[in-house]
């Protein structure tokens, strides 16, 4: 990072950290405030170290990977832990995931959580990735907040188990964009039974947070951002006043509301995918409230990708992207209007036109 940069993103993270109501959340505790806690944490996604031969790995996504470590190591003050938001791997090698946790293992917090990438699964479904991350699904709770972990990148059994010539051929027919050999992604009913006993014990006040990697919501099919079964699971999160899905997989800043739950998304360390907009030509498959991110130089290699961290607010989630060179954007819940927000490009007067780059 150039020092500029550096303090623009010092400057910028401190300060929005530094406004987080840390001094409120200080008083709310020493007045025994019951509910949620303000905290942070940091979200980091989609770094799909590609093995090239051997200890040869593509060096542009260990880059990308490397210095989201180094900044997110660098917050002050420290978010409460880290959040990895899947696709650590390219092809699902096992030698892919172990280098990606080896850079990941430089991160200075005590807990790191993962959930799984369809990148991370499809060669082995998961062995690897479950020997050395634990169970793909589970749930915890941190000063107030329910967290949910799930697999949202499973598919029909049938799929899965068809006649391929090999697992590496199953592995590259789900690992493209446009994967018209693949198959859509779900949760599935073993894991929304599980689901459903574990928001049984929850209180509907307490807010919900889930993690997954696709989006548990339909924006485009033609590329898998996308899970079947996303209207079953957000069925399961109706009951609860307060609820977030936050997703990787789409390597792209987007933001939803469907009725009670919030969708925000997560840029990739590696790559930015096109909105589905600027590749198929066709209208636009995002989130009606979503401003697509200016791609203000398509020519650095680096634009458009990054990390971010979340500030939870009673409850509620503000994600920060931090862009290594070019501005950070804000997008966060606006209590009056009941959903997110991209703060500083919502009125369409402020928007900077698209480019287009057929
Ligand atoms: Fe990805
Ligand atoms: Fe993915």
């Amino acid at each position: 990072m150039s020092n500029m940069n550096r303090r623009r993103f010092l400057k910028t993270g401190g300060a929005v950290l530094a406004a987080s109501s840390l001094p409120l959340s200080l008083v709310e505790v020493a007045f025994g405030k019951s509910g949620p806690e303000d905290f942070s944490f940091a979200y980091l996604s989609d770094s799909h170290i590609t093995q090239i031969k051997g200890k040869e790995f593509v060096r542009n996504w260990d880059r990308g990977l490397i210095r989201a470590v180094a900044e997110t190591n660098l917050l002050d003050p420290k978010p409460d832990f880290v959040f990895y938001g899947g696709d650590i791997a390219q092809l699902g090698k096992p030698e892919e995931i172990d280098h990606g946790l080896e850079i990941l293992s430089g991160l200075r917090y005590d807990k790191v959580h993962y959930v799984m990438g369809e990148h991370d699964y499809y060669l082995d479904l998961g062995e690897h990735w479950r020997k050395r991350l634990g169970p793909d699904h589970y749930s915890f709770d941190h000063k107030g907040v329910h967290f949910v972990v799930l697999n949202s990148i499973l598919t029909f059994d049938d799929w899965t188990h068809k006649d391929w010539r090999s697992p590496m051929q199953r592995m590259k027919a789900m690992a493209r964009l446009d994967n018209p050999k693949g198959s859509p992604f779900m949760v599935g009913e073993k894991q929304r039974e599980w689901l459903k006993q574990d928001l049984g014990k929850v209180d509907k006040t307490t807010p919900v947070v889930v993690f997954s990697h696709s989006p548990i919501q339909k924006i485009y099919k033609g590329w898998n951002f996308w899970t079947d079964d996303a209207e079953q699971v957000q069925a399961l999160l109706k009951p609860f006043k307060k609820v977030t899905v936050l997703y990787g997989h789409v390597h792209q800043i987007q933001y939803n509301q469907i009725g009670n739950i919030s969708f925000n998304s997560a840029m990739a360390t590696a790559w930015p995918w096109p909105y589905p907009v600027s590749f198929t030509q066709k209208a636009s498959y995002l989130p009606k409230l979503t401003v697509a991110m200016n791609r203000a130089d398509p020519f650095f290699e680096r634009d458009a990708t990054g990390w971010q961290f979340v500030n939870m607010t009673t409850g509620r989630v503000d994600v920060h992207y931090v862009l290594p060179d070019n501005e950070n954007r804000v997008v966060a819940f606006d209590e009056k209007l009941g959903h997110p927000v991209d703060t500083r490009y919502q009125p369409l007067t402020k928007r900077i036109a698209p480019q287009t780059h057929y």
